[in-house]
């Protein structure tokens, strides 16, 4: 028999009790499975508070390479996810790709010992441990014009991996030269190289979108997030992360206007009035979407079971120089 919403919700609290076990789950998630979590945040938050969390277990809800960003920079805890669901940027690059792109650098005239990696979180650990060999570092959308003043210092190339527009969105903030690997420039002439990968959900948001909204309430602002393509963040009033978007919003007066180009379940949440997603199609997250109550509760039940299911395992080559790369980070 199914259970009801309600039910499942006791049932998790239940288990929640009797286990040492903390659930985890990033802002993109359901409201439902949000509302059981003990952390919430976005993905620079999460890693950073699991970190500090000492239960034996960490549930999380969220999408592969989060829980495995748990797993990698505290081996010692064991790691569900009621889902392993993989982003599909993250899926986007792997090792090889990874190998590829710094040949292509190479071919180019560019030495490895020329090149500096950075790696947005949303990337697997493979991806994480090739980066943090070749000295480079992981960033997320909070910080990554940190990193990459930081990796400049070193007056280096910066290959960044796998989002092309994060890449390119912080080049024209700070004023930086890029391109994207395999179209048209001079990698010699650029200070970024970015490979071509992007986030789906966040290619929705159009400069139509923007003109529409702008049109139809003259005065309202424009939020997104640097996951949208460059000519969706120049015409924006507000680029940020997750948890920026959030602050910057919450700031605002009660009645002021604000369209916000990023994942629908967290902008659906943020403010009862005045709040409109920047798109015409519901921008939802596929991947992190596929983790229902159901699963949580299942998940839980397994572990009360002793049979934990899900369970996130990284071989311990990858897991150190993937560690390395994020630990790298987590120092600025
Ligand atoms: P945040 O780093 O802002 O949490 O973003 C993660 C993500 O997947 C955005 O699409
Ligand atoms: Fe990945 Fe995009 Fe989903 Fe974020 S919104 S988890 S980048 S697919």
């Amino acid at each position: 028999m199914q259970l009801s919403n309600d039910e499942l919700k006791i049932k998790i609290n239940e288990l929640k009790e009797k286990l040492d076990v903390t659930v985890v789950a990033h802002f993109y998630q359901r409201d439902e499975v949000f509302e059981m979590a003990d952390i919430t945040g976005d993905s620079l938050e999460l890693a950073m508070r699991t970190q500090a969390d000492d239960a034996e277990f960490v549930l999380f809800c969220g999408v592969g390479f989060m829980g495995q960003s748990v797993k990698v920079l505290s081996p010692e805890k064991r790691v569900v996810m009621p889902k392993i669901a993989c982003c599909a940027m993250a899926r986007m690059i792997d090792s090889l790709y990874f190998d590829d792109s710094v040949k292509y650098l190479n071919d180019n005239g560019i030495s490895n010992e020329n090149i500096l990696p950075i790696t947005y979180i949303n990337s697997n650990a493979d991806v994480k441990a090739k980066v943090g060999e070749m000295g480079g570092m992981v960033c997320t959308s909070s910080n990554a014009k940190k990193i990459i003043t930081k990796a400049l210092e070193e007056g280096k190339k910066i290959l960044f991996v796998p989002d092309r527009c994060l890449g390119q969105n912080i080049a024209n903030q700070m004023g930086l030269k890029s391109m994207v690997i395999g179209q048209e420039g001079n990698p010699m002439e650029c200070d970024i190289l970015c490979y071509d990968g992007f986030c789906s959900v966040h290619q929705l948001f159009t400069v139509d979108d923007i003109e529409f909204y702008r049109n139809k309430f003259p005065g309202i602002l424009i939020a997104t997030h640097p996951e949208c393509d460059p000519a969706i963040c120049d015409a924006s009033d507000f680029v940020g992360s997750t948890s920026q978007l959030i602050k910057y919003i919450q700031e605002q007066p009660e009645d002021q206007k604000i369209a916000v180009g990023t994942e629908f379940n967290m902008v659906n949440r943020l403010r009862p009035k005045n709040t409109y997603v920047l798109s015409s199609t519901k921008p939802e997250c596929p991947t992190m979407n596929e983790t229902t109550l159901e699963d949580l509760y299942v998940t839980l039940k397994a572990i009360d079971d002793g049979e934990p299911i899900n369970e996130i395992e990284v071989d311990k080559q990858t897991q150190k120089w993937a560690k390395i790369a994020l630990e790298r980070m987590l120092a600025l």
